[in-house]
């Protein structure tokens, strides 16, 4: 399974790099302004600036809504850098366009993804990646975990490529679960990430040994 970090802060991507452990990053327009990213430079360069910390797929979303904008966007963000994946909503011009890209060799990243019916549209258009997002459906009282199982299940029916990208994670445990599940890749925050490491016998059973070490001189 591939681990993505889910922001356009530098210092955590920088942080998540250096575990050794991390295959890409995605941002979406909301972690973007967070970050206080205004203007069209400023966000191609962020872009850039993200791919020269991380050597892997990094999703940088189009704002268009049609077809053409789309297309006219996605193409100018592939251009920035070879591992740039353009991020597409799942709407109709969207799907469109992902046809468009997979066609002409661009890689696409679907999102926002809810359904398994959505799942199938985007793996049939040629979508590199699709991106469920969990966290929100676990929020609107559905089992998000349940529509990746879902996404795997019908992906295994007719050998779709299309990569299943848990997005939307909230904590270590949807990790886990979207592992079990067969997700290809899970993207998530940092903390997510860092609450994979935490066990209480391993923080008991090192001080331990530590403290047994002691007694060897
Ligand atoms: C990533 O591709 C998605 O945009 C992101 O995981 C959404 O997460 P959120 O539901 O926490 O905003």
């Amino acid at each position: 399974m591939k681990f993505f970090i889910d922001t356009a802060n530098l210092e955590q991507i920088k942080e998540a790099e250096a575990l050794g452990v991390l295959d890409g990053v995605t941002t979406n327009p909301s972690l973007m302004a967070k970050e206080g990213i205004k203007g069209e430079a400023a966000v191609l360069k962020h872009y850039v600036d993200i791919c020269n910390i991380v050597d892997g797929p990094v999703s940088a979303e189009v704002l268009s809504t049609d077809f053409d904008g789309i297309v006219r966007e996605g193409e100018a963000l592939a251009k920035l850098h070879k591992n740039i994946v353009v991020k597409v909503p799942m709407i109709k011009e969207g799907i469109k366009a992902i046809k468009y890209f997979s066609d002409k060799g661009i890689k696409t990243n679907c999102t926002l993804v809810f359904s398994a019916g959505q799942a199938l549209l985007a793996a049939k258009a040629g979508a590199t990646m699709v991106s469920p997002f969990i966290g929100r459906i676990d929020d609107s009282n559905w089992d998000g975990v349940q529509l990746i199982e879902q996404i795997v299940q019908v992906y295994e029916n007719y050998g779709f490529v299309t990569e299943i990208l848990a997005a939307s994670i909230r904590s270590p445990l949807h990790i886990v679960q979207c592992a079990e599940a067969g997700a290809d890749i899970a993207t998530c925050p940092l903390t997510s990430i860092e609450g994979l490491f935490k066990h209480p016998l391993t923080d008991i059973g090192l001080a331990k040994f530590l403290e047994d070490a002691k007694k060897m001189g």
